[in-house]
């Protein structure tokens, strides 16, 4: 009987060596006449490890990593094969406790299954949420992803089934179902895993939406950079077409559904939803002004669902398990669990997923292990590069939409980047300007002309050029931003300057300027 080895073909865990040790294990495997099912997941999330080799034992999946292909002669030497000791060794992965302490939803099936297999997924409980809302009416649905108090995970929070509501309730020929995998900001990959480890968990979740509102096309808005989740998501369309999950007769429900996957236009505004519309539409990515809302005119003028990968995979967890399963995890009015990404400067980075609740403290320290560098941590970015620096006195703020709001920051998409010591804030401070100067669409003037101006102004202050008086003129230019810009890229690009100008204000003082 042959043994079952898992090797991911995550981008993450490939940039790590993965594809060369898959090789390797499969050409060891050979030469030792043993038979050898590789199986190539997506990343259980454990980056540190990776690449991270499973294999099937009669006592569940046992973990061995960082494995590289110096060490794969030495696991079949140690018969890893039946889960032997060796010093790489880590036992049942389940009961490792960085996955032990989590509450793995939405991320249930990712680096589980094989993603490219329909059976795979419906042995792991994939399709049971479109089963039960084929069954359901429409209303039925949307009012279970608004008992689930399910709220967007792209970044502005909004509640999942008020969107869907809106879209259900308009009369139109054509809706469609858009999903946002953009995933620009900073720190994050919550989205790419799901599509690389997972994809079929998102196709069944547009799917319900789509019977939900009424739509039968749907889009997904890939950011170019991620070839492998491209791939990903093709093969697994293909998968659910042939299996008859997709197309004029879904589930031989009668109901039709179509998905194709649009790559992106390669700049930052074009995850703002009204931007993706424009370029998923084959025009420049620009903000759209606002009413109407996407939900009455969207994609081709007609009614349209923008959500985030991580949302919709949430909505299949949702319906498969039932609203008030999911609403029972989290605190007030943040419900469930999010994906937290942890990167930058910190020991143990890579995926958690927690009912909001937790601190950020338990975060960088039970699960990231602190700092790289072994030096103190100064300050954590929350929510991508429009999020605030947070500094250790704020450590002990939950995981919550609410309790971040009021410390000042936001959570955007779950993305957490750590900083120690060593960081010049003032340095970061403009290197926000920098990046809004950069990523600006130019439709308006608060942050096309502010945010070059803001670089200028920072320069001066680093140079020493009557600093206070630019201190103060920067804090007037961020104000004119946040209330003037007409999307969240100019309005909010100016967070992490007032937080660092707030928190770390003895870093404003003159350097050279690089
Ligand atoms: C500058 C900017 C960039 C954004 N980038 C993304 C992105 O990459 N992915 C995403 O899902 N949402 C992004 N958003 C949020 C979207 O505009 C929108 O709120 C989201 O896609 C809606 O889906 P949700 O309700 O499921 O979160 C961005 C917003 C702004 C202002
Ligand atoms: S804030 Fe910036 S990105 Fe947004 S519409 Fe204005 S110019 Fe474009």
């Amino acid at each position: 009987m042959s043994a079952t080895v898992y090797v991911p073909k995550d981008a993450g865990a490939l940039s790590l060596g993965a594809g060369e040790v898959a090789a390797a294990i499969a050409a060891e495997a050979g030469r030792r006449k043993l038979g050898v099912n590789l199986v190539r997941n997506g990343s259980r999330g454990a980056y540190w490890l990776e690449p991270m080799v499973e294999v099937e034992t009669a006592a569940g999946r046992v973990a061995y990593g960082p494995v590289t292909v110096a060490d794969v002669a030495g696991l079949f030497a140690a018969d890893f094969l039946s889960g032997g000791a060796h010093p790489l060794a880590h036992g049942a992965t389940d009961a490792m406790a960085w996955f032990a302490n989590q509450q793995r939803l939405t991320f249930e099936r990712v680096g589980i299954v094989d993603p490219t297999s329909v059976a795979d997924y419906l042995k792991h409980g994939g399709y049971q949420g479109l089963t039960k809302a084929l069954a359901m009416a429409p209303g039925e649905i949307v009012q279970a992803v608004t008992t689930a108090g399910l709220r967007g995970r792209g970044g502005a929070a909004f509640p999942t089934g008020i969107k869907w509501k809106t879209v259900m309730d308009q009369k139109a020929q054509q809706k469609y179902i858009t999903c946002n995998a953009d995933e620009g900001d900073s720190g994050t990959f919550a989205d790419r895993m799901l599509m690389e480890g997972d994809p079929l968990t998102l196709i069944e979740g547009m799917t319900i939406a789509g019977i939900a509102v009424g739509a039968t096309q749907g889009y997904i808005y890939l950011r170019a950079e991620y070839p492998h989740a491209y791939a990903a998501l093709n093969t697994a369309i293909a998968a659910a077409r042939q299996a008859q999950y997709l197309g004029a007769n879904v589930a031989g429900s009668g109901r039709r559904f179509e998905l194709e996957v649009r790559l992106g236009a390669g700049a930052y505004i074009c995850g703002e939803e009204t931007s993706m519309l424009e370029s998923l539409e084959g025009r420049r990515g620009e903000v759209r002004v606002r009413p109407p809302l996407p939900a009455i005119k969207g994609l081709f003028g007609q009614p349209t669902v923008v959500n985030n990968v991580v949302t919709l995979c949430s909505v299949t967890w949702i319906l498969a398990h039932g609203a008030q399963a999911y609403a029972g995890f989290g605190m007030g009015k943040s419900r469930g669990t999010l994906p937290i990404q942890l990167a930058g400067n910190i020991k143990r980075g890579g995926l958690v997923e927690r009912a909001f609740g937790l601190t950020l403290r338990e975060l960088l320290y039970d699960y990231g292990g602190g700092s790289a560098s072994g030096r103190p941590i100064r300050t954590v970015q929350v929510g991508g590069p429009l999020g605030a620096y947070v500094p250790p006195a704020h450590f002990d703020t939950a995981v919550d939409y609410e309790a971040l709001t009021a410390v000042g920051a936001l959570l955007g998409h779950g993305g957490i980047v750590v900083f120690d010591d060593s960081v010049d804030m003032a340095r970061m401070a403009r290197y926000a300007m920098e990046f809004c100067a950069i990523e600006s669409c130019g439709k308006c003037t608060p942050c096309r002309i502010g945010s070059t101006r803001g670089v200028e102004v920072l320069d001066r202050i680093l140079a020493g050029v009557d600093a206070e008086r630019n201190v103060q003129l920067l804090e007037e230019l961020c104000e004119t931003m946040v209330q003037g810009s007409l999307c969240g890229l100019g309005g909010m690009a100016p967070f992490p300057v007032q937080s660092a100008l707030k928190h770390f204000r003895e870093d404003f003082r003159a350097r050279p300027v690089s």
